[in-house]
């Protein structure tokens, strides 16, 4: 049977990690995967989730199935965080099923749409990360790009953007990245998340909201503006979330697929068909990540904490961005870069083309993804100046 398989490409950012880890270069660095890393090159262990793993760890009494859902607490905590004291939740219209991270969430909301409506079409913009094509693929799902990165200027294709979504046929589904656009860092702003919304009203698709780096932008509150007014003016709406980044959980693998349905009785039935999703895919989701999510967020002294150590990551990603294009112009590039620091979140494109990629990574060890999306997050002020002086040689 398996003799008939080929060989399949390398995945574009998790093939590129496979690669830096065999790569022999003591200056390497590693601009692919989206992970973050401190000053010293260290993906660390939040505080406040060693005292909650900690807590877990000695209170914990069994090992017993928690269900498809996943823990409720979690559920009820996570819905919390993205959309506060929003009215859906006062309305009881929204149901949370725990998953094995954001790329969890992202398979059962194309699950479940595919169920609903079998080879459905979902729009998601151009560009977007890596994998979201792949999935909703995977789901049975026909997947078309509307316009967003102006790759030229640098800038949002807002008109682009809107043109497109006035053509999208109603019952098809749409996804938007919540903040931290993954891979351009580009952001729509509150007037044209509302201009976004209110076209979703008027036309009647479905929008899909993936949040998967709430915190990293502006700040919790900030990065949830456009997720909130979207579930303020559509009636139904899909959420998918993760906890890797801005709990620094990566491995744990916890997210979240939150749906919004018109009624109490709409969202009852949608939150039971999205159980039976989970039930064939893995049956129930692993409950460490949740454990250790929830315990945080149910503690006011744990959540202060976890804002302080979010608020670090956050910065010293903003920090880098800035520090970038300064050491830039220090190191004689005369190219505009400064877009770098108008952006938000873990990524930006460098805008450099495919020979100078190849470049940076044969001749220097620096691995960038093949559009040339960096990670700000892997750039420290040690590496700073062998990377910039590269990107100038190579420029
Ligand atoms: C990324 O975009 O680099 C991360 O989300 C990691 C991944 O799974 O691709």
């Amino acid at each position: 049977m398996f003799s008939q398989l080929q060989h399949p490409p390398a995945d574009p950012i998790l093939g590129l990690s496979v690669k830096f880890s065999a790569d022999n270069n003591p200056d390497k660095i590693d601009l692919g995967a989206g992970i973050y890393k401190d000053n010293t090159g260290k993906t660390p262990v939040l505080d406040c989730v060693k005292i909650a793993e900690q807590f877990r760890v000695d209170q914990e009494v069994s090992k017993a199935y928690l269900g498809s859902k996943g823990s409720a607490l979690f559920n009820d905590k996570i819905a919390a965080l993205i959309l506060g004291d929003h009215k859906v939740l006062l309305e009881n219209r929204i149901r949370t099923v725990s998953t094995p991270g954001g790329t969890g969430a992202l398979r059962i909301a194309g699950e479940l749409i595919n169920k609903t409506k079998p080879g459905a079409t979902i729009w998601v913009s151009n560009p977007t990360w890596a994998n979201h094509q792949g999935i909703f693929k995977a789901a049975g799902l026909n997947v078309k790009t509307y316009p967003y990165y102006d790759y030229e200027n640098k800038c949002l294709d807002f008109d682009g953007m809107i043109a497109a979504l006035k053509l999208i046929p109603k019952d098809d589904a749409v996804l938007f990245h919540a903040c931290c656009h993954n891979p351009s860092g580009m952001d729509l702003n509150p007037q044209q998340w509302q201009e976004v919304a209110q076209l979703s009203k008027e036309i009647g698709f479905m929008p899909v909201i993936d949040i998967a780096y709430q915190g990293f932008g502006e700040g919790l509150e900030a990065d949830a503006f456009g997720v909130r007014l979207m579930a303020e003016t559509v009636e139904q709406m899909i959420i998918c979330s993760s906890c890797s980044k801005n709990f620094g959980l990566y491995r744990e693998r916890i997210g979240a697929c939150s749906i919004i349905g018109k009624s109490v009785s709409a969202a009852d039935i949608i939150g039971a068909v999205m159980v039976t999703v989970v039930r064939v895919n893995y049956s129930m989701p692993p409950a460490h990540g949740a454990a250790i999510v929830e315990t945080i967020l149910d503690s006011a002294e744990l959540t202060a904490q976890w804002h302080i150590e979010l608020k670090e990551m956050r910065d010293r990603i903003g920090d880098m961005r800035h520090l970038l294009v300064d050491k830039l112009i220090e190191n004689g590039v005369s190219r505009d870069f400064s877009f770098i620091a108008k952006q938000n979140g873990m990524f930006s494109f460098l805008g450099i083309d495919a020979a100078q990629i190849d470049r940076l990574q044969s001749e220097f060890g620096i691995y960038v993804v093949g559009s040339s999306r960096i990670s700000l997050a892997a750039i420290s002020t040690d590496n700073v100046d062998y990377l910039t002086k590269s990107i100038a040689k190579v420029l």
